[in-house]
Protein backbone atom coordinates (compact mmCIF):
# COMPACT_ATOMS: atom_id res chain seq x y z
CA UNK A 1 0.00 0.00 0.00
CA UNK A 2 2.16 3.59 -1.31
CA UNK A 3 0.67 6.94 -0.44
CA UNK A 4 3.19 10.00 -0.59
CA UNK A 5 3.27 10.64 3.32
CA UNK A 6 2.63 6.98 4.43
CA UNK A 7 1.07 8.50 7.62
CA UNK A 8 -2.81 8.56 6.28
CA UNK A 9 -3.76 7.17 3.25
CA UNK A 10 -1.72 3.94 3.12
CA UNK A 11 -1.53 2.78 7.04
CA UNK A 12 -5.04 2.82 6.77
CA UNK A 13 -4.90 0.63 3.98
CA UNK A 14 -2.73 -1.82 5.43
CA UNK A 15 -4.45 -2.15 8.44
CA UNK A 16 -8.10 -2.33 7.18
CA UNK A 17 -6.43 -5.24 4.55
CA UNK A 18 -4.54 -7.13 7.54
CA UNK A 19 -7.71 -7.17 9.36
CA UNK A 20 -9.55 -9.00 6.62
CA UNK A 21 -6.40 -11.00 5.91
CA UNK A 22 -5.59 -11.72 9.30
CA UNK A 23 -5.79 -15.78 8.77
CA UNK A 24 -4.17 -15.68 5.45
CA UNK A 25 -0.46 -16.26 5.00
CA UNK A 26 0.50 -12.96 3.11
CA UNK A 27 2.56 -10.14 4.00
CA UNK A 28 1.03 -6.68 3.46
CA UNK A 29 3.16 -3.58 4.22
CA UNK A 30 2.93 0.34 3.35
CA UNK A 31 5.55 3.10 1.85
CA UNK A 32 5.32 6.38 0.88
CA UNK A 33 6.79 7.98 -1.67
CA UNK A 34 8.00 10.99 0.60
CA UNK A 35 10.94 10.66 2.58
CA UNK A 36 9.11 13.66 4.93
CA UNK A 37 7.52 11.48 8.03
CA UNK A 38 10.08 8.16 7.97
CA UNK A 39 9.84 6.36 11.38
CA UNK A 40 6.84 8.38 12.71
CA UNK A 41 3.42 6.91 13.71
CA UNK A 42 0.74 7.33 11.74
CA UNK A 43 -1.26 10.73 11.60
CA UNK A 44 -3.57 10.89 14.84
CA UNK A 45 -6.64 10.87 12.57
CA UNK A 46 -5.68 7.98 10.87
CA UNK A 47 -5.50 6.74 14.16
CA UNK A 48 -8.66 7.26 15.38
CA UNK A 49 -11.13 5.91 12.44
CA UNK A 50 -9.02 3.07 12.51
CA UNK A 51 -9.39 2.56 16.06
CA UNK A 52 -13.28 3.49 16.00
CA UNK A 53 -13.97 0.53 13.28
CA UNK A 54 -11.83 -2.06 16.08
CA UNK A 55 -8.38 -1.43 14.13
CA UNK A 56 -5.02 -0.52 15.86
CA UNK A 57 -2.57 1.16 13.67
CA UNK A 58 -0.28 2.66 16.31
CA UNK A 59 2.59 0.23 15.75
CA UNK A 60 3.02 1.19 12.08
CA UNK A 61 6.19 3.68 11.58
CA UNK A 62 6.52 5.50 7.85
CA UNK A 63 9.16 4.36 5.32
CA UNK A 64 10.25 5.35 1.75
CA UNK A 65 8.87 2.89 -1.05
CA UNK A 66 11.81 1.01 -2.24
CA UNK A 67 13.11 -0.34 -5.53
CA UNK A 68 13.10 -3.82 -3.98
CA UNK A 69 9.69 -3.57 -2.90
CA UNK A 70 9.13 -4.34 -6.52
CA UNK A 71 10.49 -7.77 -5.58
CA UNK A 72 9.62 -8.01 -1.87
CA UNK A 73 5.89 -7.54 -3.19
CA UNK A 74 3.43 -9.23 -6.00
CA UNK A 75 1.04 -6.36 -5.55
CA UNK A 76 1.70 -2.51 -5.65
CA UNK A 77 -1.49 -0.37 -4.76
CA UNK A 78 -1.01 2.79 -4.94
CA UNK A 79 -3.54 5.47 -4.11
CA UNK A 80 -3.56 8.24 -6.62
CA UNK A 81 -1.98 9.45 -9.66
CA UNK A 82 0.88 11.32 -8.43
CA UNK A 83 1.55 8.04 -6.39
CA UNK A 84 1.40 5.75 -9.66
CA UNK A 85 3.80 8.06 -11.08
CA UNK A 86 6.33 8.25 -9.02
CA UNK A 87 6.34 4.63 -8.29
CA UNK A 88 6.19 3.69 -11.87
CA UNK A 89 9.39 6.15 -12.44
CA UNK A 90 11.57 4.15 -10.56
CA UNK A 91 10.67 0.87 -12.27
CA UNK A 92 12.64 -1.44 -14.04
CA UNK A 93 11.32 -3.28 -16.14
CA UNK A 94 7.61 -4.20 -17.34
CA UNK A 95 7.42 -6.75 -15.01
CA UNK A 96 7.91 -4.03 -12.11
CA UNK A 97 5.35 -1.63 -13.87
CA UNK A 98 2.40 -4.46 -13.74
CA UNK A 99 2.55 -4.76 -10.09
CA UNK A 100 1.28 -1.07 -9.72
CA UNK A 101 -2.09 -0.91 -9.27
CA UNK A 102 -4.89 2.32 -8.50
CA UNK A 103 -6.47 1.12 -5.54
CA UNK A 104 -10.07 2.31 -6.03
CA UNK A 105 -9.87 0.34 -9.39
CA UNK A 106 -10.44 -2.54 -7.42
CA UNK A 107 -14.07 -1.29 -6.66
CA UNK A 108 -14.73 0.85 -9.99
CA UNK A 109 -12.62 -0.57 -13.01
CA UNK A 110 -9.95 0.90 -15.55
CA UNK A 111 -11.81 4.31 -13.80
CA UNK A 112 -7.94 5.63 -12.31
CA UNK A 113 -9.98 7.43 -9.82
CA UNK A 114 -7.43 8.77 -6.61
CA UNK A 115 -8.15 8.01 -2.82
CA UNK A 116 -7.83 11.80 -2.01
CA UNK A 117 -5.03 12.72 0.35
CA UNK A 118 -6.87 13.90 3.71
CA UNK A 119 -3.91 15.37 5.42
CA UNK A 120 -4.66 18.71 4.98
CA UNK A 121 -8.36 18.09 5.45
CA UNK A 122 -10.75 17.74 8.48
CA UNK A 123 -12.14 14.50 9.76
CA UNK A 124 -14.55 13.75 7.51
CA UNK A 125 -11.49 13.48 4.73
CA UNK A 126 -10.89 10.53 6.53
CA UNK A 127 -13.89 9.06 7.21
CA UNK A 128 -14.58 9.19 3.29
CA UNK A 129 -10.75 8.05 2.83
CA UNK A 130 -11.61 5.04 5.38
CA UNK A 131 -14.97 3.80 3.61
CA UNK A 132 -13.18 3.92 0.40
CA UNK A 133 -9.99 1.87 1.79
CA UNK A 134 -12.52 -0.64 3.26
CA UNK A 135 -14.67 -0.96 0.46
CA UNK A 136 -11.41 -1.69 -2.01
CA UNK A 137 -9.59 -4.05 0.26
CA UNK A 138 -13.02 -6.27 0.86
CA UNK A 139 -11.94 -7.21 -2.94
CA UNK A 140 -8.48 -7.35 -2.91
CA UNK A 141 -9.10 -9.67 0.38
CA UNK A 142 -11.51 -12.12 -1.22
CA UNK A 143 -9.43 -12.01 -4.50
CA UNK A 144 -6.54 -13.08 -2.56
CA UNK A 145 -8.17 -15.49 0.05
CA UNK A 146 -11.73 -16.57 -1.60
CA UNK A 147 -12.25 -18.92 1.52
CA UNK A 148 -12.03 -15.57 3.70
P1 LIG B 1 -0.61 10.48 2.95
O1 LIG B 1 -0.90 12.01 3.34
O2 LIG B 1 0.12 10.54 1.62
O3 LIG B 1 -1.97 9.89 2.82
O4 LIG B 1 0.21 9.91 4.07
C1 LIG B 1 0.11 12.98 3.39
C2 LIG B 1 0.82 13.16 4.54
C3 LIG B 1 1.79 14.14 4.60
C4 LIG B 1 2.06 14.92 3.49
C5 LIG B 1 1.34 14.73 2.33
C6 LIG B 1 0.37 13.75 2.28
N1 LIG B 1 3.04 15.95 3.55
O5 LIG B 1 3.22 16.66 2.54
O6 LIG B 1 3.68 16.13 4.58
Amino acid sequence: MVCLGNICRSPLAEGILKSKLFRANVIIDSAGTGAYHIDQKPDSRSIHIAKINGIDITNQRARKFLVEDFDEFDHIYVMDHENYRDVTAIARNKEDIAKVKMILNEVFPTENLDVPDPYLGGDYGFKNVYRMLDEACEIIAKKINPDG
